[in-house]
């Protein structure tokens, strides 16, 4: 955190159903309508966020950040896709984004997820462990910025191991389901 950086009076907690409303606000501050034309959210469009892992940043009841995580198949195995992940601008800084993630991950492990990916800065999601993957027998629809392509391994070698292309993992809603290929 910055030198002078605020004290913590936020908890991070599960998400709920009625923060819904305020996620997709803070979402769409923090990424604009840029967000639906990303190759991740192509892997996102018509598939629920995986229940439990999804988790608010609150203060004095306002909400200040947001973590989800969707699932996906690389291959034939089952991982994760972090994020989106937002944090209100005025709040930035105050190390609200790492907990959130640092809680997401920890769910994620206790819930025997093996591998997370996601596509974003490597400076600041190697805070959390990120490593930039480099197999090139791993292929992501769309185009990519391949210094952007992140992993976490849950489990020992488990990035090693993916291969394949990374789809969607199911369809839940079939009417908004335009996105990438099916797992
Ligand atoms: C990225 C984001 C979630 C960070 O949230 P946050 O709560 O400010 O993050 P934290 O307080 O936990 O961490 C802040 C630290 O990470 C650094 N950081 C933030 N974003 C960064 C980035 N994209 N690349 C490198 N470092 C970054 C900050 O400089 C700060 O460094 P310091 O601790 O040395 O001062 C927030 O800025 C945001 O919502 N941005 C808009 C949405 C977005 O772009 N999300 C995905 C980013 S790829």
């Amino acid at each position: 955190m910055s030198p002078g950086a605020e004290t913590a009076d936020w908890e991070i907690r599960r998400e709920r159903a009625e923060d819904g409303p305020c996620i997709e606000i803070l979402t769409e501050a923090g990424f604009g309508p840029g967000r639906y034309a990303k190759s991740a959210y192509r892997l996102r469009e018509g598939v629920k966020a995986v229940a439990d892992l999804g988790f608010v940043a609150v203060e004095n009841g306002i909400l200040r950040g947001s973590v989800r995580f969707w699932p996906i198949k690389v291959g034939q195995d089952q991982a994760l896709l972090l994020g989106p992940l937002a944090v209100e601008s005025s709040q930035r800084g105050r190390g609200i984004g790492i907990s959130l993630m640092k809680a997401g991950i920890a769910a994620a492990r206790d819930a025997g997820w093996h591998a997370i990916l996601l596509v974003g800065d490597e400076p600041y999601y190697s805070r959390v462990g990120f490593v930039r993957l480099t197999s090139s027998e791993l292929r992501f629809p769309g185009p990519v910025d391949a210094s952007r392509l992140l992993g976490l391994a849950l489990s020992d070698g488990a990035l090693e191991t993916l291969r394949g292309p990374v789809a969607r993992a199911r369809i839940d809603e079939p009417n908004c389901a335009d996105g990438a290929p099916l797992g």
